[in-house]
C-alpha cells in the first residue's frame, strides 16, 4: 500500500476529485491532506472523505523538520501538490525524490514562476490573447515550476473567454487527468 499526502491550500477540488478516485483502492490512498491554512475548505472537503488533515503554519512548514516527522507518522511515500502555493524546503524534496508532483494550470514553460497561480495564470492567459491554455503536471524540484514535465493536456481559448472561462476548462482538464496521471507516476515510481 502506497500512502499519498495531497498538500492544498485552498478550496481543494482536485484534492476532493483524487481522494474520491482513488476511494476503495486496494493499493494506493490517501492518507493524509495538509494545508497551512487552518481555514482552508480543503480540511471540510477532508472530513467528507474520512481523511486526516492538518494545518503546518508557513513558518513551521519553511523549517521543513516538522512536515518530516508528520510525513514519516503517516508512512508517506508520495507527495500531491493540489493547489499549494508555499515553496518546498530542499529538505523534503531531498527526501522524497521523483516521488513528489505538482499540477500548475498553465502550458508550461509559459505562465510559469512566482506569482502565477489561480486566476493571476488565468488573467495573463486571456490578456495575452493566447489561443490555447491547459495544465502541466510534473515533479517538483528546488525551483517553482521547473522540475521534469510528466504530462500535459490543452485547451481551447476563444477570443471571446474570460478568464473565468479559461478557469473552468482548465478544471476540467485537471479533475479529468490529474488522478490517472498519479497513478501512472505512481506505478513508474515502484519499478525504478
Ligand atoms: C488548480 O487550478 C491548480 O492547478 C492550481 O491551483 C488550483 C487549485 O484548485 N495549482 P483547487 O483548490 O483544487 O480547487
Amino acid at each position: 500500500m502506497i500512502n499519498i499526502a495531497i498538500f492544498a491550500s485552498g478550496s481543494g477540488s482536485n484534492a476532493e476529485n483524487i481522494a474520491e478516485y482513488f476511494s476503495g483502492n486496494k493499493e494506493i490512498q490517501i492518507s493524509l491532506i495538509l494545508s497551512n491554512k487552518a481555514d482552508a475548505f480543503v480540511h471540510e472537503r477532508a472530513k467528507k472523505w474520512g481523511i486526516p488533515s492538518l494545518t503546518c503554519p508557513k513558518k513551521e512548514f519553511d523549517e521543513g523538520k516538522r512536515i518530516l516527522e508528520i510525513l514519516r507518522d503517516h508512512n508517506i511515500g508520495f507527495i500531491v501538490l493540489a493547489g499549494f502555493l508555499l515553496k518546498i524546503p530542499d529538505t523534503l524534496i531531498e527526501t522524497f525524490p521523483k516521488k513528489m508532483i505538482n499540477i500548475h494550470p498553465a502550458l508550461l514553460p509559459k505562465y510559469g514562476g512566482k506569482g502565477m497561480y489561480g486566476d493571476h495564470v488565468h488573467k495573463a492567459v486571456v490578456a495575452a490573447g493566447e489561443t490555447e491554455s491547459g495544465i502541466t503536471i510534473h515533479y517538483v524540484n528546488e525551483h517553482y515550476d521547473e522540475g521534469q514535465v510528466i504530462f500535459q493536456a490543452k485547451c481551447e481559448v476563444l477570443p471571446t473567454d474570460t478568464f473565468e472561462d479559461v478557469a473552468r476548462k482548465v478544471h476540467k482538464l485537471e479533475y479529468l487527468h490529474f488522478p490517472k496521471v498519479i497513478e501512472q507516476t505512481i506505478g513508474a515510481a515502484q519499478k525504478r
